[in-house]
């Protein structure tokens, strides 16, 4: 069990907050898009509604800092509260202190500079109040947009792992980001 209780995180435009009932629509809908489904694991795609409510229940009973475990976080905007997109803390089997990020968008607000808030967000919690020492993010080496957000936040480009995936019919290459506490302060 974990002993953090995660809390609201407010930013300029955005608030991460824990999924709640009402959400299910929303994620369904942007998750099941291709354009946010395309590198994102499969069945995506075709995700159900059944999914999408016991996927946010599930995460609602949830909390961070779990061996083994993603931990889920909605991105809400504050202008409407509409859910906009989530993110992702994986808190790795083998380190603890180290956790892997996914974040994702609906596609209405990419491109307005969310993602980079969000990540940023995200990192701040992650080293300020987890006190982790490391976070990885892979990603499928053709997710320009994805590449671009990283790189922008200052995340450094570790691997490059070739045909190391057997993803929607074929092998594919990943590129592994890293950034440790001292990087970030
Ligand atoms: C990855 C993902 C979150 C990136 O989202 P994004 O909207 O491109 O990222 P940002 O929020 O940082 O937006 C940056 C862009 O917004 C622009 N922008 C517009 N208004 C802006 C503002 N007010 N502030 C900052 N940037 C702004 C920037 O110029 C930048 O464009 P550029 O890359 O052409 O320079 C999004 O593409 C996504 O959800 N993809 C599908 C899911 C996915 O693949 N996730 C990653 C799995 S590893």
């Amino acid at each position: 069990m974990s002993n953090k209780k995660f809390s609201n995180i407010e930013a300029e435009r955005i608030i991460l907050r824990k999924f709640k009932e009402a959400d299910a629509e929303a994620f369904l809908t942007y998750r099941s898009n291709p354009l946010v489904a395309l590198y994102q694991g499969e069945g995506w795609e075709n995700y159900k509604h059944e999914q999408a409510v016991a996927f946010v229940k599930e995460q609602m009973n949830f909390e961070p800092d779990i061996p083994d475990t993603w931990f889920q976080i909605a991105v809400e905007l504050k202008d409407t509260g509409k859910l906009i997109g989530d993110c992702a803390i994986h808190t790795l089997p083998h380190d603890t202190n180290q956790v892997e990020i996914g974040f994702s968008l609906d596609p209405l607000y990419q491109n307005k500079g969310f993602g980079t808030e969000l990540v940023k967000c995200l990192l701040e919690y992650i080293f300020n109040v987890l006190n982790k020492h490391r976070v990885i993010a892979i990603t499928d080496t053709r997710n320009k947009n994805s590449i671009k957000l990283l790189e922008r936040i200052g995340m450094r480009l570790e691997g490059h792992f070739i045909k190391n995936l057997w993803y929607k019919g074929e092998y594919t290459d990943e590129y592994l980001f890293a950034i440790l506490k001292e990087e970030w302060q």
